[in-house]
């Protein structure tokens, strides 16, 4: 089976941070969540992957390379426009033809990877596999409609939807989406929906099989989103403390901290990550925080928050929660009088002051 790993698009919810980086490559506990992809390929024996980039692709093929510290071999495939799943699909017809294929979106998460899946998917040879999970607003997804065991009906976000299961964002398939994918219209958001290819292989008889995950599932595109991924892949980690921690600082529970990181009169609450060459000093880092590669955080408080590299956070008075911090960013208090808040803030961020 080939890979083929969605990572174009463009990721609006996510701004400022995707103005500026890709929505893929955003950390969760300090990985790009592009990685865990890649990786969960590489764990089901995929060896060859294609990614499809857009807009965003030199800083993607920067950050992953060709695959080799996976030991896979990667594709990059150059997305004309954001014109839909489907779309990519089509345009990745080359790479993929003649070999059955899982599709995943870059942006997704999923626990316990793949593996039992692509070998389901070629044990039982069906003509598609999607993935279903029950969620508490179906009207964000694609949702399908099952009769026993049968997928009936698909529906790409549906006002009214018709069930609680939405598709994850995981797919198998074999050449026969090429020809759905061209026989089908854009829908009314204007994309090619891979939701309405599927439903063309089923309207033709052909074999959809679907599967439950019984595991959790996150599609990263928005905050909340981004945090309880944080929150769900930190609370796997292992404790391990490659960094210096000087005596006077306290580390509970399952905590990160790697090489050239240094915590001094500090206390961390895990699960957390604290990145390479970050220092913290006389500061509280709290349950469920990643806080990136040469980072500074000094006399603040911070928790449940994902901090992206290179930035600082300078005696904040009151605690931090709830946040994502991109990169190069400076908090800090102001000496200068009058006394005031001053900002410099990207066009569509968020600041909630006490
Ligand atoms: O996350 C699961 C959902 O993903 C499914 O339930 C929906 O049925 C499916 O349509 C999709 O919905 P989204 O609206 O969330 O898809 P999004 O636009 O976020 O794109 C998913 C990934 O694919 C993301 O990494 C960007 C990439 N992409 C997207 C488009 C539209 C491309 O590479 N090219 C594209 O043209």
């Amino acid at each position: 089976m080939k890979g083929l790993i969605l990572s174009g698009g463009k990721g609006t919810r996510l701004r400022p941070i995707t103005y500026t980086s890709a929505k893929q490559l955003v950390p969760v506990a300090n990985k790009p969540i592009l990685f865990y992809g890649i990786e969960a390929m590489r764990d089901a024996g995929i060896r060859e992957i294609g990614i499809v980039v857009g807009d965003t692709g030199d800083e993607i093929r920067s950050a992953v390379g060709q695959g080799d510290r996976w030991g896979v071999s990667i594709d990059y495939i150059q997305q004309s426009a954001p014109l839909g799943l489907a779309h990519a699909v089509l345009e990745s017809e080359e790479f993929l033809r003649g070999t059955p294929f899982v599709m995943y979106l870059g942006d997704n998460l999923i626990q316990g990877g793949i593996r039992n899946l692509t070998e389901e998917f070629q044990r039982s040879r069906p003509d598609s596999m999607i993935l279903l999970t029950p969620v508490q607003d179906p009207t964000q997804f694609g949702v399908a409609e099952l009769s026993g065991e049968r997928v009936v009906r698909l529906e790409e976000k549906p006002a009214r939807p018709r069930s609680n299961l939405a598709l994850v964002g995981v797919y198998m398939f074999n050449d026969s989406i090429f020809e759905a994918a061209r026989a089908i219209s854009p829908s009314a958001r204007g994309e090619l929906e891979i939701t309405d290819a599927i439903q063309w292989l089923i309207d033709r008889g052909l074999r959809v099989d679907s599967h439950i995950v019984q595991g959790w599932w996150k599609d990263t595109g928005k905050l909340e989103d981004m945090l309880e991924a944080n929150r769900l892949i930190l609370d796997l980690l292992d404790t391990r403390i490659d960094g210096k921690v000087d005596e006077a600082s306290k580390v509970d529970f399952k905590v990160v901290i790697e090489e050239g990181a240094e915590v001094v009169e500090s206390t961390i609450r895990g699960p957390a990550i604290i990145g390479r060459g970050t220092r913290l000093e006389h500061s509280y880092i709290g349950p469920f925080t990643s806080i990136g590669d040469n980072c500074r955080v000094k006399n603040s408080e911070i928790e449940h928050s994902i901090v992206l590299e290179n930035s600082s956070i300078l005696d904040i008075a009151h605690r931090i929660e709830d946040s994502l911090i991109g990169r190069n960013v400076e908090l800090s208090r102001s000496p200068l009088r009058p006394v005031a808040y001053r900002f410099m803030l990207g066009d569509n961020s968020k600041v909630g002051i006490l």
